[in-house]
């Protein structure tokens, strides 16, 4: 892992204001789930509201790698790239175990720790959520909906959902991803 780059100039950016950019990367090649020093890609997660407070949630399978990271952890960080870059990247990172692959190292990724301690972010990214794990639970073969068991679960391995309270959502400052909002302001760390 790199140390913290001081360059590595950010905008923080209202955590509803990145939904587009966020939406978009995973409903094409997806975004990375960034737990210690492993980068798993991710085609789920949401943005909302809960408990009063801002949450993103992310759904593993126990069988990840990232499952085994994110048990011991209390944060993680989702990294979501520019439209259309990283794209055999993130095609790695989804086929790929940290089991027996070192995929920062084969993406030549650059990994340096966030904001928040114990949470690494992928410099390679625009758009950067870092979250506080606040609540799991599991998707459960009694409750979920009979289509969905068996388009997404007849293998019999269920997702965890972790509840990560959102502590900081910036932007790379070149991101070409522009939002609406007018209370950004850059900041070097
Ligand atoms: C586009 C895409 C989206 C994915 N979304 C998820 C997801 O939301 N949750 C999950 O558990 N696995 C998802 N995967 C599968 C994992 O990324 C894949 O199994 C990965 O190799 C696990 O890495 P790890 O063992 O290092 O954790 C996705 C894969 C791709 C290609």
């Amino acid at each position: 892992m790199q140390t913290a780059n001081k360059e590595f100039v950010t905008k923080e950016i209202k955590y509803f204001d990145g939904m587009e950019l966020l939406c978009s990367s995973l409903s094409h090649d997806g975004a990375l789930l960034v737990v210690e020093d492993n980068a798993m890609t991710i085609g789920w997660a949401t943005v909302g509201i809960i408990w009063g407070k801002p949450i993103i949630t992310v759904l593993v399978r126990k069988t990840r790698y990232t499952y085994e990271l994110i048990e011991r952890s209390n944060h993680f960080s989702v990294c979501v790239p520019e439209t259309n870059t990283l794209k055999e990247e993130l095609a790695l990172c989804g086929t790929q175990s940290g089991r027996n692959t070192n995929k920062i190292k084969e993406c030549r990724f650059n990994l340096i720790p966030g904001k928040l301690s114990k949470t690494n972010i992928i410099t390679n990214c625009s758009l950067f959520y870092e979250a506080r794990i606040v609540h799991k639970n599991e998707v459960s073969p009694e409750t979920v909906n009979a289509k969905i068991k068996d388009n997404y679960y007849s293998t019999g391995h269920y997702h965890s959902v972790y509840y990560g309270k959102i502590e900081h959502c910036y932007l790379k400052d070149n991101s070409h991803y522009k939002t609406t909002s007018s209370s950004s302001s850059f900041h070097k760390r």
